[in-house]
């Protein structure tokens, strides 16, 4: 695997890449990133990644400075998943002047997770076009785990017309249903214990056993502070209207210190 820092070295190694898969991350990664990997790689000859923790998707008072950076690791398990090529830029590469020109992806943006962290989606759509732009990839994989990112990636994918197939991965999830994350390394023995809860609780809806609102209200009276728990039309995420079948029930909830996310898509009828 060929790790590269700067544009200039990203640039050399892409042009020896024919039609490559991209996967974006943040780098800590678990099986669920593997799986982007390996979706990349049954698409293509030749897989390029990203680790790189973009400031501009986190707030003031969220947790950039301490989210996990593990990259000795990180880049094991990508050498051994077989990608190419990791681009590993710092700042300095990816933001040499402050960003003036941002990626606004309102109306989506500010709704669901918009919601509750505002500019979040305005500094991933904006990262995401500039990793794009530096990689030229042909196919890029993102993860139903977040699930609107995802959407809005796709959006922003169609409306500028970026000669990119953006695939979605299936949210892999550890043996008591919890969706991996590289948060849930911040939850204490008690709080691992209990979040699966948040998966339980949406497969309930899924499974017309339960409903968004009595979801919501088991999940505050487990102590968590749910701060959405919704039904969307799994097309475009606005509210659904009769008639509509294909779903998803979206959740983000805080388990003490830690923000957790988790959605299930549902057909109904
Ligand atoms: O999903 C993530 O890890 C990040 O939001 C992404 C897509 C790598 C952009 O920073």
């Amino acid at each position: 695997m060929h790790v590269v820092r700067t544009i200039e070295e990203l640039r050399a190694a892409r042009a020896k890449m024919r039609e490559p898969a991209f996967v974006p991350t943040m780098g800590n990664l678990h099986a669920g990133h593997l799986a982007l990997v390996r979706i990349a790689r049954e698409r293509t000859s030749s897989v390029a990644a990203s680790i790189f923790v973009n400031r501009l998707q986190f707030a003031p008072q969220e947790d950039f400075e301490r989210y996990p950076r593990t990259f000795a690791n990180d880049c094991a398990l990508l050498e051994a998943e077989g990608v190419d090529v990791l681009f590993a830029p710092d700042e300095r590469v990816l933001y040499p002047e402050p960003q003036a020109f941002v990626v606004d992806p309102s109306p989506l943006a500010n709704q669901l997770e918009g919601q509750f962290r505002p500019r979040f989606f305005h500094g991933v759509a904006t990262v995401v076009l500039k990793l794009f732009s530096c990689v030229q990839p042909s196919i890029a994989v993102f993860g139903k785990k977040d699930y609107q990112q995802l959407h809005i990636v796709r959006g922003m994918a169609r409306q500028f017309n970026l000669p990119i197939e953006i695939i979605a991965a299936e949210t892999v999830r550890e043996a008591d249903g919890l969706a991996m994350s590289s948060r849930n390394a911040y939850l204490s023995p008690d709080e691992r214990a209990e979040a699966p809860r948040l998966y339980r609780l949406l497969d309930a809806v899924r499974a017309g056993r339960e409903t968004a609102a009595g979801a919501r209200s088991a999940l505050d009276a487990a102590g968590w502070k749910t701060d959405y728990l919704e039904l969307r039309r799994q097309s475009d995420l606005a509210p659904p209207l009769d008639g509509d079948r294909n779903l998803v029930a979206l959740a983000a909830a805080r388990l003490g210190a830690t923000r957790l996310i988790d959605n299930v898509e549902l057909q109904l009828g």
